[in-house]
């Protein structure tokens, strides 16, 4: 096999949609998923691709190292593509530390691992690093992230992505080691776990559940859809130049308010439900500690230097995303079912 790529978090929302698509388009790679299963990490997301002859799965913690060294070792890992993090801001919140130990120890680690295993021969090998948006702070309303904005993270979450971005560039700076970072805006889809704002309120609707928005929703966010981000991690992947970083997104923004809204209606048609009858569940919670105002990612440059862009409008993606929800009502029972109940109950119902 021509390549074999390790790609950490497979097992997660973004992470399991990259597997997939390196594993069907490239029969002729290697792709080892290493993912540690935390409460985020469903290899039921994997099903489609689980029996591929090119696929393997490695239960593996970053933080790890011996377990990180022999994993390269026995694959013969030639490449990394690393997306395991604790991802969600109001964990971070919460625990603070849990993200330092995976997103910054764990990075740092898998560095090194990578470094170890590809001694004397770094300039071959590629170690990409997939980050957030959420790194450069939060904006007014106006203007948009740029590849050289200056980082002013706000959030544990965003701190820690940070600081591992920092170490990534660190690492082909004084070991010249061929690195390449993306950091992409909000992503919505299939698999994504219901924490977060658009299958959390998918799931609801469809139970009647009310809906938590923070504040007044008047949170900016740039949405773009999973497959999207999958497809422009292949892009950079294959044809990022080293050292660069490539900011990925939709150009498309709306306020959280505005997507629950356009949720209630189009879930309200999909259900055969009377007009508006959505719109009533949504219940605004206290706002979020540090809410973010607005993030809003200028992709010019993946579009123009790599030929990069969105293939889908955001209704398209929403009504995709809406119909894979209610066509897996198992995938969801299965999630919903586990230690997140106890966390949903404690961050939404305690309030
Ligand atoms: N979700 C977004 O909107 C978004 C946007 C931009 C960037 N990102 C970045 O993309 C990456 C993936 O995000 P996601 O939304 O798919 O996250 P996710 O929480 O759905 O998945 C994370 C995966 O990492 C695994 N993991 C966590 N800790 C681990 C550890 N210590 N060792 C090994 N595996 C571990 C989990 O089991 C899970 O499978 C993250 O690095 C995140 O910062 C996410």
């Amino acid at each position: 096999m021509s390549k074999s790529i390790l790609i950490t978090g497979g097992a997660g929302f973004i992470g399991s949609h990259v597997v997939k698509l390196f594993v069907e388009k490239y029969p002729h790679y290697k792709i080892v998923n290493l993912d540690a299963l935390t409460y985020a990490g469903n290899l039921e997301n994997l099903k489609e691709v689980q029996h591929e002859p090119n696929y393997f799965f490695e239960k593996v913690d970053i933080q790890d190292s011996d377990a990180l060294e022999e994993v390269f070792d026995r694959h013969g890992i030639s490449d990394v593509i690393h997306l395991a993090a604790e991802s969600h801001v109001d964990r971070s919140i919460s625990d603070p530390l849990a993200f330092v130990k995976t997103n910054v120890f764990g990075t740092v680690n898998l560095l090194n691992a990578a470094k170890k295993a590809w001694e004397g021969e770094l300039g071959l090998h590629l170690f990409y690093h997939v980050s957030t948006d959420e790194v450069y702070g939060s904006l007014h309303d106006g203007g948009f992230f740029l590849e050289t904005t200056p980082y002013d993270p706000q959030s544990p979450y965003s701190a820690s992505k940070a600081a591992s971005d920092h170490f990534v560039r660190a690492y082909a700076n004084t070991y010249k080691m061929k690195t390449v970072v993306s950091n992409c805006s909000n992503n919505y889809g299939p698999n994504h776990f219901p924490e977060k704002l658009i299958p959390l309120c998918i799931n609801n609707i469809k139970n009647l559940k009310p809906l938590p928005v923070y504040g007044k929703g008047e949170n900016v966010r740039d949405w773009l859809f999973v497959k999207d981000h999958a497809r422009a991690i292949d892009t950079v992947f294959h044809q990022g130049k080293p050292g660069e970083t490539y900011n990925i997104g939709g150009f498309n923004e709306w306020k959280n308010i505005d997507i629950v809204r356009l949720l209630c209606k189009k879930m309200d048609e999909k259900l055969g439900r009377e007009k508006g009858t959505s719109e009533k569940l949504i219940t605004f919670v206290q706002d979020r500690a540090g809410h973010d105002h607005r993030y809003a990612i200028d992709a010019t440059k993946i579009q123009k230097e790599l030929g990069w862009e969105p293939s889908l409008q955001f209704e398209e993606g929403i009504d995709l995303t809406i119909d894979w929800y209610l066509a897996n009502q198992d995938w969801l029972d299965h999630v919903t079912s586990g230690s997140y109940q106890e966390y949903y109950k404690e961050l939404y119902e305690g309030r």
